[in-house]
C-alpha cells in the first residue's frame, strides 16, 4: 500500500474533515496502537503548516511517556499536572496554549517552539495519554485546530 499526504483544500474546517478522512484511511483495519500513533503523527505533521513537533505520549499508569513522534527528540517522562501534557492529562482537558513562554511549567523540548496545542486521549473514562503539537509559530492554534485534532484523536483512540 502507498500512502501520499494529499493537499488540503477549501476553507479550514473543510481542511480537517479532509485531514480526519486521510486520518481514518490511515488506520483503516489495523489496532496496533505504536503503528497507528506512528502514522497518525506522519500524516498530521506533513498535511498541517507551520508545525516543528507532531506526536503522542502514553500513560503507564504512573506519568506520561513519549510515544511515536515527528520532530526532535522530546522529553522521555512527563509526570501528570506537569507542562503543558501533564496539563492536558490531569485535568482531560485539551491545553491551547498560545504562548508557551506565559504558561507556567511550560517543559521546553524544542526551543523554536512558541505555541503549543495537547488533546488528552481518554476512552471509557480511561487515561491512555495525550496528542501533542507544537509550532514555531506564536498563536498557530486557535478553537478550529482543537476541534479537528480532537476529531483526529477520536480516529486514534476507536482503532484499539
Ligand atoms: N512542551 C510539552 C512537552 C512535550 S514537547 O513539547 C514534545 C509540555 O510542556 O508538556
Amino acid at each position: 500500500m502507498s500512502f501520499t499526504v494529499p493537499d488540503l483544500t477549501g476553507d479550514r474546517p473543510a481542511q480537517y474533515r479532509e485531514l480526519v478522512a486521510q486520518s481514518e484511511a490511515l488506520v483503516a483495519g489495523e489496532t496496533d496502537r505504536v503503528a497507528n500513533a506512528a502514522n497518525l503523527a506522519a500524516l498530521v505533521f506533513h498535511a498541517l503548516p507551520d508545525l516543528n513537533w507532531v506526536g503522542f505520549y502514553f500513560y503507564d499508569g504512573r506519568e506520561l511517556v513519549v510515544g511515536p513522534f515527528q520532530g526532535k527528540p522530546a522529553c522521555i517522562r512527563i509526570a501528570l499536572g506537569k507542562g503543558v501534557c501533564g496539563t492536558a492529562a490531569d485535568s482531560r482537558k485539551t491545553q491551547l496554549v498560545p504562548d508557551v513562554h506565559a504558561f507556567d511549567g511550560h517543559i521546553a523540548c524544542d526551543g523554536d517552539t512558541r505555541s503549543e496545542i495537547v488533546v488528552p486521549l481518554v476512552r471509557d473514562g480511561e487515561l491512555i495519554g495525550v496528542f501533542d503539537l507544537d509550532s514555531p509559530r506564536p498563536d498557530r492554534f486557535d478553537a478550529i485546530d482543537q476541534y479537528g485534532l480532537e476529531a483526529v484523536a477520536r480516529v486514534f483512540l476507536a482503532t484499539h
